[in-house]
């Protein structure tokens, strides 16, 4: 069928097969491009299929030769329906990978639950024996606590006091003020208990307990600290609140893995556009000038860019893995540079309905939210039948 992208609000209803293929391969070839690692050798990612977690899969895969399971949350394709970006993201890299000889299987559910975990501990022990890198880069808005039964649900909102500043509608491109409320103890909680770092320890005791974790084997999970324009509504926020208990969480499983010489770290990430980061409130007019500043200095990375120089510069150097003194990985170092953040303050300033086109880069931001379904990729012919019913080759 024809596909065209079907917007509801901050997502997308539809996806394209062939544009997803394509940013797969494009991801595939520029890890190609920058050379052997000497990386994992067998790699479990969680949340495999889109962002960070679908980068961390193919640096492994194609940077390092390393045998990947992927787990991911994704809807299937339906005769005249598409499947949710993640599904054809995944159909096509272990197609790939499958052409380049390289180990590829996966698992689509929900990562929180016990039966998720069982499966891919049975086939982590049938297929690799061992695991020697876990990646951990789940982003979602609700858990289900497996021990618990009870479902959390997170949000997105300050703490101690109610918070404006302005937004865009990146759609429309209108610039407004937003007001969120604060929020209350139960919702903290409740977000922490999502986006925290309890289900990673989980998956990390899982796997330690049935010795399915290597001598040395490193775990990493993602977060985010970003500038004080954003710190209200994200770092000293509820999501702020969650990434602390994550990156308090990697201590916790360092300890549990000091006998087998195994380290937990947390990784820092830039911004980008992605599903989870464009439901945030603020977020997406930071974003659309940071790439402008980024893209104007030539220091602007993608999730493929990020993710190689992640495994390239910090985790597989050979030597031991720089951190700040929180303990933390920062690959959010451009990000972060004190003349880029000059920059995008000044411009926030300037920012309005009028002025935005010009001084951020909202086409950058809408044409990489549309890239993440699959629409807008270069050498994908839209007007061309598409088949919606891709098999992923490697699901369990
Ligand atoms: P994303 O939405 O692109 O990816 C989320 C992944 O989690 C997908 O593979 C999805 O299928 C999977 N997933 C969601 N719920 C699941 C469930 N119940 N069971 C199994 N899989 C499930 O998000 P992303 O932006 O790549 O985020 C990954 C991590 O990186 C998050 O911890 C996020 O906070 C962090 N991070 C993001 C940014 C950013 O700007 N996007 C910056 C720094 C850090
Ligand atoms: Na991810």
């Amino acid at each position: 069928m024809i596909i065209e992208p079907r917007m509801r609000g901050f997502i997308c209803l539809t996806s394209h097969p062939d544009g997803c293929a394509e940013n797969v391969k494009n991801q595939i070839e520029y890890v190609k491009s920058k050379g052997a690692i000497n990386g994992p050798k067998k790699v479990l990612v969680i949340g495999a299929s889109t962002g960070f977690g679908l980068a961390s899969r193919i640096t492994a895969a194609y940077g390092s030769n390393a045998a990947t399971i992927g787990v991911y949350f994704e809807k299937p394709p339906q005769q005249g329906k598409t499947a949710s970006p993640g599904w054809y993201n995944t159909a096509a890299f272990e197609h790939e990978a499958h052409q380049s000889d390289l180990y590829a299987k996966s698992i689509n559910g929900d990562a929180f639950s016990d039966e998720v975990k069982k499966t891919t501990l049975d086939l982590i022990k049938a297929d690799l024996g061992q695991v020697d890198l876990v990646i951990y880069s789940l982003a979602s808005p609700v858990r289900k606590n497996p021990k618990t039964e009870v479902l959390h649900r997170s949000t997105l909102k300050p703490i101690g006091g109610s918070f404006t500043n302005k937004t865009v509608d990146f759609h429309t491109g209108i610039v407004s003020d937003i007001s969120i409320d604060s929020a209350n103890e139960e919702e903290i909680e409740n977000t922490v208990a999502v986006m925290g770092g309890e289900d990673w320890e989980m998956w990390i005791d899982a796997l330690k307990a049935e010795n399915l974790l290597a001598e040395g084997a490193l775990t990493v999970a993602y977060s985010y600290i970003g500038p004080s324009l954003t710190e209200a509504v994200y770092r000293k926020g509820t999501i702020g609140r969650a990434k602390d208990h994550l990156e308090a969480t990697a201590f916790t499983i360092s300890d549990k893995l000091k006998d087998i010489n195994g380290k937990a770290y947390v990784s820092v990430n830039k911004a980008l556009v992605t599903q989870a980061s464009s439901a945030i409130p603020v977020i997406p007019l930071y974003i659309s000038l940071l790439y402008k500043v980024m893209k104007e200095e030539g220091i602007h990375e993608g999730t493929i860019e990020q993710i190689q120089r992640l495994y390239a510069d910090r985790l597989y150097t050979g030597n031991e893995i720089a951190v700040d003194e929180k303990g933390r990985i920062r690959i959010d170092d451009w990000e972060m540079r004190e003349d880029v953040q000059a920059k995008v303050a000044k411009l926030w300033e300037e920012s309005t309905t009028e002025t935005l086109p010009n001084l951020g880069d909202l086409a950058g931001y809408k044409s990489d939210f549309l890239s993440l379904f699959g629409f807008e990729v270069d050498h994908v012919d839209y007007k061309a039948e598409a088949n919606e019913m891709v098999a992923i080759e490697g699901l369990v």
